[in-house]
Formats: C-alpha cells, structure tokens, sequence
C-alpha cells in the first residue's frame, strides 16, 4: 500500500488505521477516503487481523471534510466526494471483525460519521464530537443524518445536526455516542484492553453477533429475529461452540480457534 494521508501498523492482531494530515487537523476529501477504504481492504483479507482501531493524532481525530477543497466544487465534486466516504465508510462499517474509533481531540463532521461506522468509540477526555455541517450552509453527507439518530435519542441527534453544535466528551458519553472517556494518557491502553477482550472471543461468533445486530436495524423485528435465529443455529456447527460449551462445564477458560 502506498498510503500518503494514513498511517497502517499492526500489532499483535491489532490493526491501526492512523489519519495522518496534521496541517490540514486529518480533514478529509476523496483520496483521504481512498487510502482509509485500502486500508480496511486490508484488514478485511488478513487473517491476522482481528481488531480494527480506526485512530487521529492526539489533538484530533479529524476535523471533517476538507472544506477548502469543498468551497469550490460543484454537484458532481460532491457526489465524487460522497461516492468515495460512502464506499470507505460501508467497508468499514460492513467489516466483519470488531472495529474500535479512538477519538482524541476534535471528531467533526466526516471525523465523526468515520467513528459511527465503528462498533466502539472510546474517547479521550479532550474529545470534542459534532456536525457541523449545517454552518457551511450544508447537511452531513457521510451518514451523520442516518446513522445518529440511529444511535442515540432523535431530538439529541437533531440538536446536534441542526444546530452543528460541538459537544464534549462527558456529555457526549452520556447521550450515548461514546461507549467510554478516558484520560488521554490511558486511551492507547484502553484501547488495547478492549481488543485483548475481544480477542479472547470466538472470531466466527463475534462476527455473527455482529451481522445479527447489523442487518436486524435495517428489517422489521420479525425478520430480524429470523436473522438472529439463523446465525445461533448456524454457530452449533462450530467447534467454538462446541469448545466454549466443553469449557463451561470443564471449569476452565476456552480456547476459541475461530471455527
Ligand atoms: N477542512 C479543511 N481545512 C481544515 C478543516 C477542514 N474541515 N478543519 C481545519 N482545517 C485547517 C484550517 O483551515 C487551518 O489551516 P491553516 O493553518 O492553513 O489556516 C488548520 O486546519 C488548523 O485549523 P484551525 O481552525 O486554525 O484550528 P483551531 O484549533 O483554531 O480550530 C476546529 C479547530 C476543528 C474547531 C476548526 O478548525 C474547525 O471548526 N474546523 C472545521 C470543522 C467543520 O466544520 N467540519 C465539517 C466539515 S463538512
């Protein structure tokens, strides 16, 4: 990969996707969302990979897209812009293994609607979250006016949108968009904690557990528990299963092998 703008490293299982335009606070245009979607391309086809920790610098996660390169465009630079978030963002938001926003500092805009699509957003207590698209004259075009009222209550969402306030890290882990804050000089350790967790899991079960929950906000209630039941029948085909059952019974921890 010959990444300009994003910055990939893995380790022990752990894939870091790091946005790297520090002159610019990580703001995002098309070929910013290209490298992120190679960089899940590549998480999606490692086996190794098992956790994926989408990340920013310390002062910020990123601070939108890029609105120099968006004063000038016309609708078609919007829908190229469009195109490639939603492309990137679909893989993410798709990938069939744990993903993890670790947010510091500002996460605005594009920023944010990037962390939505993560299953887990843990924040440091400088986090600044927000859409503040509607000051530009604009509406989130990344998924902020689909996925956030999907996540928290409505009216929180359309306070957020319509009145492209920020909104700080405490609070915004209480409306629900943060799963945790944390001081800054713990975020990389919490991170890791949270992945070692996931990790210990069964591979194919996190994944279906993630499908199920996926696919079911999408259907009626009735089709989803359908999705649901299919996925738990499926998983007695395992050997996890059957590890994790032996397991419990043996009184000792299980060894999952993700099959
Ligand atoms: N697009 C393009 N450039 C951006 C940017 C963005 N979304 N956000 C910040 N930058 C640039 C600034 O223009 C500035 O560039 P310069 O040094 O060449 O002038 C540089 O990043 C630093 O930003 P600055 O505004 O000076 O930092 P700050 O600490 O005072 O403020 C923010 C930080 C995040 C509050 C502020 O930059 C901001 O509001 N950004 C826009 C957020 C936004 O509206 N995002 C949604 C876009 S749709």
């Amino acid at each position: 990969m010959d990444l300009k703008y994003v910055l990939f490293s893995k380790e022990d299982g752990i894939a870091w996707i790091r946005l790297n335009r520090p002159d610019k606070l990580n703001a995002l245009n098309h070929e910013v969302f290209g490298e992120i979607g190679e960089a899940v391309a590549k998480c999606a086809a490692d086996d190794e990979v098992r956790v994926v920790v989408l990340t920013g610098s310390d002062r910020v996660f990123a601070a939108g897209a890029d609105i120099e390169h968006m004063s000038k465009g016309q609708i078609a630079d919007a829908f190229t812009l469009t195109d490639a978030s939603t492309r990137t963002q679909e893989s993410l938001a798709d990938l069939p293994k744990p993903t993890i926003a670790a947010i510091s500092g500002y996460a605005l805009g594009g920023g944010l609607e990037l962390a939505l699509c993560c299953d887990f957003r843990i924040a440091s207590e400088n986090a600044v979250v927000g859409l503040p698209e509607i000051n530009l004259g604009i509406i989130p075009g990344g998924g902020g006016t689909q996925r956030l009222p999907r996540l928290i209550n409505y009216s929180m969402a359309a306070e957020m949108i319509m009145t492209g306030g920020m909104v700080k890290a405490e609070r915004a882990e209480r409306l629900g968009i943060l799963n945790r804050v944390v001081p800054q000089d713990q975020l990389e350790t919490e991170v890791k904690k949270l992945a070692g967790k996931l990790m210990s899991k069964s591979s194919i079960a996190l994944r279906a557990a993630k499908t199920a929950m996926r696919k079911g906000l999408n259907v009626s209630l009735k089709d989803g528990l359908q999705i649901e039941q299919d996925l738990f029948c499926m998983l007695f085909g395992t050997e996890d299963q059957k590890e994790g059952m032996a397991a419990f019974l043996e009184k000792r921890k299980a060894s999952f092998k993700g099959q």
